[in-house]
């Protein structure tokens, strides 16, 4: 079979049909390990039976709406492959806006705290991007270790701690920087939002990744700025805290922030899509 006969095949087996031919091509370039102009240039060369097996069997996984990033253990962010597995949340396109705005803040004196690291994908490209020192923080061993494999994978320098935000992190790494940028994409969906998540998310993504048991979800938010509130005089004067949120919480953040941080000044930040996105707090 060539792999032009094999790539009609898988995008028959993908349902729904939706993107069924990109997602097909994407399967094959990925079992082949070629890129997408190499299989365009030689789609009459043959194909093996093990790859012909191989790729089936994953569009039959993807007709069945397992998302392609858990089929191909990979999702790209901010132009890096990250590895994913099923106790990480697959990084988003939308979450890069946070890491724009991380990196326009960044300065010579500064570090940066990612809590909720998950897969690293925040963590690791702020190190990339930046090359300034990075704690993150994760309650789930099993996120900290994805995370781990990927700053090892892409040579990034991320100091990882288990705990729940900034608990695990010593009062002494907090002072040596002048500035220190906080990061925080929590989980933040309300039992509703969740529920009206696509079942791509519902059936796959871990729901204790997603949601928050607040009733706006922002619950883990109030945690880090009452936490932050405790721990003010470890960090430095110059602060900034960065959130990401849904755009349904948009007016929920400045009530949020009356309870837990009041008279802090804050903009809320549009994603690629114009819709609100990123908080961010300067202290
Ligand atoms: C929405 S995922 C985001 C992962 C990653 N930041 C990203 O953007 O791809 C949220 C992560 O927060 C972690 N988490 C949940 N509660 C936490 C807490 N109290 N302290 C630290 N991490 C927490 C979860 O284990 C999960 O890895």
């Amino acid at each position: 079979m060539t792999r032009k006969e094999l790539l009609k095949e898988l995008t028959s087996h993908i349902v729904p049909r939706d993107h069924a031919g990109d997602d097909a091509r994407q399967l094959l370039t990925h079992v082949l390990n070629i890129s997408h102009a190499d299989l365009l240039a030689h789609d009459d060369e043959d194909v093996s039976s093990f790859q012909k097996s191989r790729s089936i069997r994953m569009a039959k996984a993807r007709s069945r709406n397992t998302p392609m990033a858990y089929i191909l253990r990979s999702r790209s962010f901010f132009g890096r492959q990250f590895a994913v597995n099923d106790h990480s949340l697959i990084p988003r396109p939308e979450t890069e806006i946070m890491v724009e705005e991380a990196v326009a803040l960044c300065n010579d004196s500064s570090m940066f705290i990612d809590v909720g690291v998950g897969s690293g994908a925040i963590a690791v490209t702020l190190n990339l991007e930046t090359n300034r020192p990075i704690i993150g923080t994760d309650i789930s061993k099993r996120a900290l270790k994805i995370a781990k494999k990927n700053a090892r994978k892409l040579e990034a320098q991320v100091s990882l701690h288990e705990g729940s935000l900034l608990e695990p992190i010593w009062p002494n790494e907090l002072k040596r920087h002048e500035r220190v940028i906080i990061t925080a994409n929590l989980p933040y969906l309300s039992e509703d939002m969740w529920n009206t998540s696509p079942d791509e998310v519902k059936n796959y993504e871990p729901k204790i990744a997603l949601v928050s048991d607040a009733s706006d979800g922002l619950d883990l938010y109030r945690e880090l700025l009452m936490q932050i509130n405790s721990r003010r005089e470890e960090l430095p004067k110059d602060l900034f805290v960065l959130l990401e949120i849904d755009p349904r919480q948009n007016d929920l953040i400045e009530p949020m922030l009356d309870e837990v941080a009041p008279g802090i000044s804050f903009e809320i930040k549009n994603d690629l899509a114009g819709k609100p996105r990123v908080v961010i707090l300067t202290f």
